[in-house]
């Protein structure tokens, strides 16, 4: 049973000095691999499922099968909700025992943000699951659609530090889904909030940026970093041919073969028992 709260796997990486690998789940093949790579390493990790992802994976189906694969891995697993963008969706959730919630109110001007992001931890705080807000925005939603980039106020990142959030997405220049090139990170954003926070920084968008621009990110105190569109990319190439069966194993070996690079990019390898 290692289904763990999000907030120990947040305090273990801020102790630590790294990052836990947080990975898009959208079916048994990527949960069973996300979890696989995480055992092999003896690393703690993150399954998310988004919102807008909610019509192919429906909650009621993917949240139950998350929560029992974490509760049967042997090393520590947080359930999460990426991008909750409406409370029944995140009321939902936190009913299936998710142990973390993204309250996603990064198109509202600051002050609803945050008394969305309110509303959400008093709703958590009946199971204590853990609450990620977002401050900025990152780039083109979750699945690809388009919304602008915006470059996270170091000021509205305190001011919804003071909610009591557990966890903070930052827009710092990153964008879900392939970048043309890998883009210009605002690293003077991290050095303003470096050690100043209570909340844990989170990265989204992680596919496509360089080893380089972790390993910075990480140094200035990133420590969730999601991954997607890798994950999804990596289950599509090991599903040409063959049978069903076939391609339910070569999609969770491909998976695994994934999340594997990123935990040990992350600093994450190895760092199970420690929780
Ligand atoms: P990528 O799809 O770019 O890896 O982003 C993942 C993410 O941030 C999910 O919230």
């Amino acid at each position: 049973m290692a289904l763990v709260n999000m907030k120990e796997l947040l305090r273990q990486a801020e102790a630590g000095g790294f990052a836990v690998g947080s990975f898009s789940v959208a079916n048994m093949e990527c949960v069973r691999g996300v979890i696989r790579a995480a055992e092999e390493c003896a690393a703690p990790v993150i399954i998310q499922v988004a919102e807008i992802r909610l019509p192919y994976s429906p909650l009621h189906i993917i949240g139950p099968m998350m929560r029992s694969a974490a509760e049967h891995a042997s090393v520590p697993v947080a359930v999460h909700l990426d991008h909750g963008k409406t409370l029944d969706c995140i009321r939902e959730a936190l009913d299936l025992g998710f142990t973390s919630v993204m309250c996603d109110g990064s198109d509202l001007p600051l002050e609803e943000n945050i008394a969305l992001t309110r509303q959400v931890i008093e709703m958590a705080g009946k199971t204590g699951a853990a609450v990620e807000a977002e401050i900025g925005r990152v780039g083109r939603s979750e699945d690809g659609s388009d919304a602008p980039e915006e470059i996270a106020s170091v000021g509205d990142c305190f001011r919804m530090d003071e909610t009591g959030i557990d966890a903070l997405a930052v827009g710092i220049g990153n964008a879900h889904g392939l970048y043309a090139a890998a883009p210009k990170l605002r690293y003077e954003v991290l050095e303003q909030l470096k050690g100043k926070l209570h909340a844990a920084l989170v990265l989204h968008g992680g596919t496509g940026l360089t080893d380089e621009q972790f390993r910075r990110v990480i140094s200035l105190g990133m420590r969730k970093i999601n991954i997607a569109t890798d994950i999804f990319m990596a289950q599509a190439e090991a599903c040409r041919g063959g049978d069903v069966f076939r391609n339910i194993g070569a999609s969770v070996e491909a998976v695994a073969r994934t999340a594997a690079g990123y935990i040990k990019l992350f600093g994450s390898e190895g760092k199970a028992g420690t929780t």
